[in-house]
């Protein structure tokens, strides 16, 4: 997507379970909306009809359901479909994008715990020309907390949450690693914090860099 064709913004929000990410997209959605912007709050694995169905593929049933490779090239394939049909056409009518969850998990989750190589992944998103989000909010957490909090067995969705300790403290220091690599896009917020003390953090984040 080139510039010219996006006047919308990109907000991802990362991090591992029950980070609180889904509180904080409603909470900012909100403060977005009322100030006047067209806000659409979508997620990964879905956000479109075929991303969906995808999603169930990927977040329930065993563990070791899927390789990291098949699991990478089903995100990927989520991940377009859900570019084609949601996200793109939201940023070039001048939308905010706030996007629970996009590539940094699959680093995070399919590379850094789940042994793909990173090159794979570059290739992936080339592939399907996955732009980089304008503003990565990482929610730091330690994983026994979030793991604690996680709501995702209620729903049948907790293929992830079932592995164990040492990859879910793989995928958070990933995610701290990639928000090194790149200051200019991530910054991170400590998700022990009360919520109204995240949501305030995040709002600061995106009026001095957005
Ligand atoms: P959610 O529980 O945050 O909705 O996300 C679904 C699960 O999918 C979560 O356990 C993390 C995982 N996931 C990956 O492993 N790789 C990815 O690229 C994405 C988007 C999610």
């Amino acid at each position: 997507m080139t510039s010219a064709a996006k006047t919308g913004r990109f907000i991802t929000l990362e991090g591992g379970e029950g980070t609180g990410k889904s509180t904080l997209q409603r909470a900012l959605s909100e403060a977005l909306r009322a100030r006047g912007l067209e806000v659409v709050a979508t997620r990964e694995p879905g956000g479109a009809p075929g991303a969906d169905a995808i999603r169930a593929l990927l977040v329930q049933g065993e563990a070791n359901r899927w390789s990291a490779l098949e699991e990478a090239l089903l995100f990927a394939a989520a991940r377009l479909n859900h570019l084609n049909r949601t996200i793109r056409p939201a940023l070039v009518r001048g939308a905010w994008v706030v996007c629970d969850r996009y590539y940094d998990s699959t680093r995070a989750y399919q590379v850094a715990a789940g042994g793909l190589r990173g090159d794979v992944l570059d290739q992936l998103n080339a592939l399907i020309e996955a732009p980089a989000p304008d503003l990565t909010l990482i929610l730091d957490l330690d994983p026994n907390a979030g793991l604690s909090r996680s709501r995702g067995a209620e729903a049948g969705e907790d293929r992830f949450e079932k592995k164990d300790g040492a990859f879910h403290t793989r995928v958070r220091d990933e995610f701290l690693a990639i928000a090194k690599r790149e200051p200019a896009r991530c910054a991170i917020i400590d998700s022990a914090q009360p919520r109204e003390a995240v949501l305030a953090a995040a709002i600061r984040e995106i009026e001095a860099r957005l």
